[in-house]
């Protein structure tokens, strides 16, 4: 038994814990998935019963916390003490097995070395050809909906960019999403996520009995990309074995890391499914809500505006990162948009033997694999300390004083050793997204198909979201 308390009052078990009243059965799943935003439900028990409480999830009980200590100690201990959720980790495996995301132990390790260092600013100064080729077809797609006055779906669009993004980094492959408009794996592709998350959220693994159409449509997707990755994988070899130096995650995974193993097949194919999953989603979401800000915030996209025709000059696009960080208030709008909007805003653990932890409340004893929600984005609204006026999109409080970016109770990468690898990465590209799109298009938000609304499966992400683009008034040519 792992011991974390540092208090010797009395030890409570989860069964003393505050919480919601469960319903027979069915617990407080009714109330959790109601209204599709299980975030919020979490956020809101926080608010009635303190920082740790209990819930049922049908009969299964859970914890969930936004305790900044105990949080801390349940995500740094990892793969030791913690791990994540079984249940979730077991339906992910089903689809790619062995990526990082799932992992644990020392084939986590080995794993998470190559993840990280592919991800590293070396690397992502050489993936940046590909974030420029491919926000030049964002900006043009812009451009074409300016010229016709067409409604523009918001989250369609950035979920195309970061979809070729990640596929030109994962594999070297250009699927250009965003301007293919027929039948293909572009198309096929973003609805991995969905359908993972629809599986995680099931009450029942119905698909290990029954395969139903779409089911079967998964099954073809995913096979689908690993032909893809094995035609990829077979060149990146030759590349690497010619001499050449690895420019994308699949060549870096060609060559083993000092002292380690190299990854076998499933765990190639497993960790380039993995960045898909992980890089597309995420970001996508992230840039489509900072734009759905600028849209209702006019005056604060003309300070992007500013900054980028100060920074890039006579350039349309960045060249580079070095640019990118000199793009700040460009990154403090991507930092104000993940306060409001966390994309990952809990995340599903368990301990890997009983475990007592050091609560605001006393030490409460946890038994082996009971699933501890931790809620990562806590603070986001209710930190008024450190974020006055919380619920008011003000990019300008991250570049006032040192506003620390990540601290529990908000780390909306995660903390730890198992934090987001593609952090920068993810930072960069909607920095990106939002400069560029800020500097050439003003933008007036569209309703006509419903108020905007959040939506949380396995991550969060905005329903509804559209926007009308025009060309700035004052538009230059470099
Ligand atoms: C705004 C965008 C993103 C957000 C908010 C985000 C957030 C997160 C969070 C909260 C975790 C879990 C951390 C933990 O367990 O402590 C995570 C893990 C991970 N993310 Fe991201 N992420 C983003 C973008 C990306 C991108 C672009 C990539 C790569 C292309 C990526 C790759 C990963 C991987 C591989 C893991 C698993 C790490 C491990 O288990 O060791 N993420 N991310």
């Amino acid at each position: 038994m792992v011991d974390t308390s540092r208090t010797s009052a009395t030890v409570r078990t989860v069964g003393d814990l505050p919480g919601p009243r469960p319903l027979p059965v069915l617990g407080n799943l009714p109330e959790f998935v109601r209204g599709g935003v299980a975030n919020r439900v979490l956020e809101r028990w926080c608010d009635a019963y303190g920082l740790t409480y209990r819930f049922h999830l049908a009969r299964q009980e859970a914890v969930a916390t936004a305790d900044p200590a105990v949080a801390d100690v349940v995500l740094r201990r990892r793969p030791g003490d913690f791990r994540r959720s079984a249940v979730m980790s077991r339906i992910i495996d089903e689809m790619a097995p062995h990526g990082v995301f799932t992992a644990e132990g020392d084939r986590w390790r080995r794993l998470r070395k190559v993840a990280a260092q592919s991800l590293n600013a070396a690397y992502l100064r050489q993936y940046f050809t590909t974030i420029t080729r491919v926000t030049e077809r964002l900006e043009r797609l812009w451009r074409a909906a300016a010229d016709s006055g067409d409604r523009v779906d918001v989250l369609d669009c950035t979920m195309r960019y970061t979809l070729d993004v990640t596929v030109g980094l994962a594999m070297g492959h250009d699927l250009n999403a965003l301007e293919h408009t027929g039948d293909g794996l572009h198309r096929r592709l973003p609805m991995l996520f969905p359908e993972l998350a629809r599986r995680i959220q099931a009450p029942f693994p119905y698909w290990r009995y029954v395969k139903l159409p779409r089911d079967r449509r998964l099954d073809a997707t995913v096979r689908e990309i690993e032909d893809l990755v094995r035609d990829r994988f077979a060149e990146a070899r030759n590349r690497i074995a010619a001499g050449a130096a690895p420019a994308t995650f699949l060549e870096a995974l060609v060559k083993p890391l000092e002292n380690e193993p190299a990854a076998t097949d499933e765990e190639v194919f497993g960790n380039v499914l993995t960045m898909l999953l992980a890089g597309e989603d995420t970001t996508s979401s992230t840039a489509a809500w900072a734009i759905h800000y600028l849209a209702e915030n006019p005056a604060e996209l003309r300070r992007v505006r500013a900054e980028a025709d100060e920074v890039l000059g006579a350039e349309w696009f960045p060249s580079d990162p070095a640019t990118v960080s000199r793009l700040r208030y460009a990154q403090a709008v991507v930092d104000e948009t993940l306060r409001l909007r966390p994309v990952a805003p809990y995340l599903v653990l368990q301990p890997t033997a009983d475990v007592t932890l050091d609560t605001q409340d006393g030490p409460l004893r946890v038994p082996e694999d009971k699933l501890i929600f931790v809620l990562t984005s806590y603070g986001a609204l209710r930190d008024r300390g450190r974020f006055p006026e919380p619920d008011v999109f003000r990019p300008q409080r991250w570049l006032d004083g040192d506003l620390p970016a990540e601290s529990l109770p908000f780390a909306p990468f995660g903390t730890g050793p198992r934090f987001c690898p593609g952090r920068n990465l993810a930072l960069i590209e909607a920095a990106v997204i939002v400069s560029v799109l800020s500097r050439a298009f003003d933008l007036e938000p569209d309703h006509s198909a419903g108020p905007v609304t959040e939506r949380t499966t396995f991550t969060s992400f905005p329903q509804n979201l559209n926007v009308r683009v025009r060309h700035r008034a004052d538009r230059r040519e470099p």
